[in-house]
């Protein structure tokens, strides 16, 4: 307690020393200038009533008429309600005033499709080629495009208006979403959809030009706050396959402005041994409850008195969103530990591994990018920043005595020693140095190996604690099995990549059993039983679902000759006891426990 008072103290004296010349600490904005969508009390009136099983339901649709008729009609409401209208009398004036969600789209169905991309016919396993096929097809549902009525009528709509069609995760995620597209447009790029690519490539550079930065996803509500940088990733993914260097000329000048709103809005100086390094953190600025979680967030903010503290709250709930993680014990600060519940999320003192791994590949991109583009100079200053980041995330973040990449705890000046794959992230965007390659990837081998996280069958827990969150054991997530994949597979080293091959093996497998049985792609799924989907969190299982199927598409071509569904020679009964502890000792499992685990996986129990 005494130590949450002085870090507020700490940041109303930063914020009053900040704040221009003016007398008072100046109130955050909200989260956008919307005040239908964003703030106050017709979104506090309506979300607080509780109308829709999901919070997000009521902020994604469509106003029926202009928002001064609304306001007009909601003002009418009030007054015949002395200020307290009932639960169904709110119900009626959002029928009155609101379009369902989801109205500002039609049926989209991509131009460019074709129906057997070349990656198909490298997929050895019959059975994973047809699934690669369907996978290829679900790109059709998931397509979809803005009617020209938003473009017309911003003002009456939450989305984000931008000109091309775009492929959403799926489920109650009908919009884009920033890091999704990543993975997405991965997936796309070996459906050879390019032009679609090049579409939500051209989205995202529009609301670059217009906000200064990606939004966590195309909705105004999310107008303040990001997520993980892959947009410089994403061009790099495009113009590999399709060397659109036109493009990479065109949109140069909007991906470095990108890199500068993380550079000048998100960086944090960090003291380690007498010197400062400058790092990236997730954190936002803005007042109030996240809109699509309205009131949620009131309600786990009813433990704080203060206004201050409330609104400290809402900061670190928007900031953690920000990280992709929403929410995890990751982003828990209790005494020094990660433990606790919502009410301790601290992403603002935290500063991540993925994060600074992602900074440094933007800049080394875009060094390459500029080098491409024949601007030497430019080329060089993002060599010096991917040197400048490279350096701090190794001399902060990485520790020789555990062997892997930690997050590091500001407030509390302590690395954060909990397993997440994410801190394998140097490995997958390059940030260590690689003459050394040997030194990191056998003390990362040993720390995995210690970590135990090979026991869980179904593909590799995102923590090892049991909050209920969503982003906590035993949910596995598609992102984060590719970053550790890729991550391994990229050091050449023979170790790393058998076990690569492992856990993608055990992802494949278990994603294409839940297919089998339930013909739906998960957002996420459970490490501890293949085929089994993950839970948790604040909504219902979503299906779809484009990051999944991205990675899944990416995994089946990258390992074409070798995936198969079934492990051939399990069938043959007498060697099977050698085979399946020969298993047992290569995924370094001593345990009976972990033994009769794969038993009853191999007999699919
Ligand atoms: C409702 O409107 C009337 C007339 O404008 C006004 O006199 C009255 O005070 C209002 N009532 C409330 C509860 O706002
Ligand atoms: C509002 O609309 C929903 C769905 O159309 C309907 O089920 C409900 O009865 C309506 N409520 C009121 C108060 O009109
Ligand atoms: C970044 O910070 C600057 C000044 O600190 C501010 O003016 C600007 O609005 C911020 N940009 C975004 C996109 O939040
Ligand atoms: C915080 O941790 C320290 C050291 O582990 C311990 O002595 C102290 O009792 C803890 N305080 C609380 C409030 O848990
Ligand atoms: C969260 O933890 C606090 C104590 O740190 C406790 O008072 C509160 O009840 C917990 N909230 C939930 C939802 O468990
Ligand atoms: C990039 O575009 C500029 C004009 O905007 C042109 O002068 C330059 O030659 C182009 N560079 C490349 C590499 O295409
Ligand atoms: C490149 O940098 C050098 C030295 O900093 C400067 O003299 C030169 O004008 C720069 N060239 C361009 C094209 O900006
Ligand atoms: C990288 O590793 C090599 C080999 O150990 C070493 O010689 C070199 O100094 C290292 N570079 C940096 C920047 O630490
Ligand atoms: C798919 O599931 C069904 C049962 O639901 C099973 O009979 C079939 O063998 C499975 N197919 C594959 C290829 O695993």
């Amino acid at each position: 307690m005494f130590r949450n008072i002085t870090i507020i103290l700490a940041f109303l004296v930063t914020n009053a020393l900040c704040s221009s010349a003016s007398e008072h600490t100046e109130k955050l904005p909200p989260p956008c200038d919307n005040d239908i969508y964003c703030y106050g009390p017709l979104l506090h009136a309506v979300q607080m009533a509780s109308l829709f099983p999901d919070s997000k339901t009521f902020v994604d649709m469509k106003l029926k008429h202009t928002p001064d008729t609304t306001w007009r009609m909601f003002n009418e409401l009030m007054n015949q309600t002395e200020n307290r209208p009932s639960r169904s009398e709110l119900e009626q004036f959002v029928n009155e005033t609101f379009d369902e969600a989801g109205s500002e789209f039609e049926d989209w169905s991509p131009s460019d499709w074709v129906e057997s991309p070349r990656f198909l016919s490298k997929i050895k396993d019959k059975n994973f080629q047809e699934w690669a096929s369907q996978l290829n097809a679900l790109w059709k549902f998931l397509g979809r495009k803005m009617k020209d009525d938003v473009r017309l009528h911003q003002d009456q709509y939450s989305i984000i208006y931008v000109p091309h069609p775009v492929i959403v995760p799926g489920g109650r995620f009908r919009e884009f979403y920033y890091w999704d597209s990543y993975w997405i447009i991965r997936g796309l790029i070996l459906s050879e959809m390019f032009h679609t690519v090049k579409g939500m490539l051209g989205n995202f550079l529009s609301i670059v030009e217009e906000y200064g930065f990606i939004p966590n996803g195309g909705r105004v509500y999310y107008a303040m706050r990001s997520q993980p940088p892959l947009l410089i990733p994403m061009v790099k993914s495009y113009i590999d396959a399709t060397n659109d260097l036109q493009f990479l000329n065109e949109s140069i000048d909007t991906l470095e402005k990108e890199f500068l709103f993380w550079m000048n809005n998100r960086t944090t100086k960090v003291e380690k041994d007498g010197q400062f390094y400058n790092l990236c953190q997730f954190k936002e600025f803005s007042s109030g409850p996240r809109p699509e979680s309205y009131r949620e967030d009131v309600t786990s903010a009813q433990i704080f008195r203060s206004e201050v503290e409330k609104e400290a709250h809402y900061s670190e709930l928007k900031s953690a969103a920000e990280s992709g993680w929403d929410f995890s014990s990751r982003w828990f600060v209790l005494n020094g530990t990660n433990k606790g519940n919502l009410t301790n999320l601290k992403a603002r003192s935290i500063v991540p591994v993925d994060l600074n791994a992602i900074i440094y590949w933007n800049a080394d991109l875009l060094s390459q990018f500029y080098n491409t583009l024949g601007q030497g100079n430019k080329s060089l200053h993002y060599s010096n920043v991917a040197k400048e980041w490279l350096e701090a995330v190794t001399k902060v973040l990485w520790h020789d005595e555990v062997g892997v990449w930690l997050d590091y705890d500001i407030s509390n000046e302590i690395k954060r020693d909990y397993f997440y794959p994410s801190n394998l992230s140097p490995l997958w965007t390059g940030c260590y140095n690689q003459s050394d390659t040997e030194h990191y990837i056998s003390k990362v081998m040993k720390y995995l190996e210690k970590t135990q996280i090979m026991v869980n069958l179904g593909g590799i827990p995102t923590t090892l604690e049991h909050s209920g969150e969503q982003w906590d054991y035993p949910n596995a997530w598609p992102p984060l099995q590719y970053i550790m994949i890729m991550g391994l597979h990229s050091t050449n080293d023979k170790w790393a990549q058998d076990l690569a091959y492992e856990m993608t093996e055990r992802w494949v497998r278990a994603n294409f059993k839940a297919f089998n049985e339930t013909h739906a792609m998960y957002e996420k799924y459970d490490a501890t039983v293949p085929g089994g989907h993950g839970g948790g969190g604040e909504y219902e299982i979503q299906l779809g679902f484009g990051w999944t199927n991205g990675v899944i598409m990416e995994l089946l071509d990258k390992f074409s000759d070798r995936l198969s569904l079934e492990d051939k020679f399990v069938d043959l009964p007498a060697p099977q006891c050698c085979y399946l502890q020969e298993k047992a000792s290569s995924l370094r499992l001593g345990s009976k426990a972990a033994m009769s685990q794969i038993m009853q996986w191999l007999h699919g129990t």
